[in-house]
């Protein structure tokens, strides 16, 4: 039997415990449910927005508008779920946007102005952001250390069946032309989230730092079994607790809490300016650049989400085993060359012949599954687990909040991009940054696959370069 710094059992053990592992699961899938609605409340507006132009008369601005009121509302969400989880606890956060979760589709499907609209995604947005700051933080605390990286996993799978959900109901919708189905139905999985998040147990480690020992005991041994290895695990965290002071204060003076948080947010900028968005928001219009026609403009943005969710499950399947370096340095080298090969493509002239547009469809499905296989995924991921403990509600707010202001400024710039500089130079500026962000990875990012928590604390906070990290500790 294996022993962490603090005394703690390492989880080999746990592994011996299949119903508890179970509930573990169980309860981590519950939260995950709320990627569900972060992917369908994100995906389902490509396809109405034409729809609402129409009845309300928009102009451009106004449309973007409808598009950029749920990223910012994200932005701001991300910050009022930092204070909350901190203060009222990440159960009490993540039932709190439930409410919203089904409160904002109805407020769409009955809007009877642009303006009431603009508020009820405005609200989305505030859901959508607090779920991302509070979901992976959650998991993170309640999973053991052999499953904890297919649990977050398992949140982005989640993203990515709502997103393909999203893409399904517009293409059908879009049929009917009934825009307020397509934003209203999606208060239905709200609902079954909302009732959900009710049986959830609170954090053992915000129990531990309310001070609440009882409270937290008997969700660890609800969670992990035997007293015997829930008090190692209590005895870990406690150790890890009492380290240091809580909050920005751990980052403005310790050089290593930094080094963590500047690593967390480039992870998410990265993510983002990998391009995903520009691609998934805009797949129409891209597919249409390839030379397709209006069908597939229509159906083409399933086939870009149903290669997002495979790609996902595979992640999902080898993050454990494989380990997170080598996934992230594969996707970043991938995503640079279908990008650039894109590139090639547009440069030479948009592709008339079949064959030339397969293969640009090609390139564009082989970027969303080189995403979906590593900067999706392992960008929350490992944000997760790198941010100290005492300081990781802060880390967690900085990097998620940076996620969606990128998205933000991505998806605010790409048509106006293409517009002015053409499509050939602003694929080649992604297939520049992604290039970039592969160095980034190769210089920065820690392996750790099979770590506690408080491992990658322990060793964060001697010091260790990050690059190192995960070749020692857990022999
Ligand atoms: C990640 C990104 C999100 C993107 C999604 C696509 O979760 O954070 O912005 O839409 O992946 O699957």
């Amino acid at each position: 039997m294996h022993t962490q710094p603090g005394g703690a059992q390492t989880d080999q053990s746990i592994r011996h415990r299949p119903v508890i592992r179970g509930r573990a699961g169980l309860i981590g899938g519950l939260a995950a449910l709320s990627g569900i609605l972060f992917g369908l409340d994100t995906g389902v507006m490509s396809g109405a927005l034409d729809l609402i132009a129409q009845e309300f008369i928009l102009s451009d601005f106004q449309r973007e508008s409808l598009v950029a009121i749920m990223l910012l509302g994200a932005a701001l969400g991300v910050l009022c779920a930092a204070w909350m989880s901190h203060a009222w606890g990440r159960k009490r956060t993540l039932v709190l946007t439930a409410g919203l979760f089904v409160i904002g589709p109805l407020l769409c499907a009955e809007a009877t102005s642009f303006h009431m609209l603009l508020f009820a995604r405005l609200l989305l947005g505030l859901a959508t952001g607090a779920t991302t700051f509070t979901t992976p933080l959650y998991i993170a605390e309640i999973a053991d250390s052999g499953r904890r990286g297919a649990m977050i996993l398992g949140y982005q799978l989640m993203i990515s069946c709502g997103l393909l959900a999203a893409f399904v109901s517009d293409g059908l919708f879009s049929y009917f032309g009934v825009w307020r189905w397509m934003l209203g139905i999606v208060g239905f999985p709200g609902l079954v989230f909302m009732m959900g998040v009710l049986f959830l147990p609170p954090s053992p480690r915000w129990l531990l730092a309310q001070g609440r020992e009882r409270d937290a005991r008997r969700v660890l041994i609800e969670l992990r079994g035997l007293p015997r290895m829930v008090m190692a695990e209590r005895n870990a965290i406690m150790a890890r607790l009492s380290a240091r002071r809580d909050g920005i204060g751990s980052f403005m003076r310790d050089p290593n809490c930094r080094r963590a948080m500047w690593l967390a947010v480039g992870l998410q900028v990265a993510q983002q300016f990998s391009g995903i968005n520009a691609v998934l928001y805009y797949a129409p219009h891209l597919i249409g650049l390839a030379g397709y026609g209006h069908y597939a403009q229509v159906w083409g943005p399933v086939g870009v989400g149903v290669i997002n969710l495979l790609s996902t499950c595979v992640a999902t399947t080898c993050v454990d085993r494989v380990g997170r370096r080598p996934m992230l340095v594969a996707g970043f080298a991938v995503m640079a060359l279908a990008m650039g090969g894109q590139a090639l493509m547009v440069a030479g002239g948009i592709p008339v012949m079949p064959g030339m547009r397969l293969l640009m469809g090609g390139f564009m499905l082989l970027f969303v599954a080189a995403f979906a296989f590593s900067a999706g995924p392992l960008a929350w991921l490992l944000c997760a687990e790198i941010l100290p403990l005492r300081g990781r509600e802060f880390g967690m707010a900085c990097s998620t909040c940076a996620n969606w202001i990128a998205n933000m400024l991505v998806s605010a710039t790409f048509l106006t991009g293409l517009e002015l500089l053409g499509a050939d130079r602003v694929l080649w500026i992604y297939a520049g940054l992604n290039a970039l962000f592969l160095l980034m990875v190769v210089l920065r990012v820690p392996e750790t696959r099979g770590m506690t928590l408080e491992q990658i604390e322990a060793e964060l906070m001697r010091g260790t370069p990050l690059r190192t990290l995960g070749g020692q500790g857990h022999s």
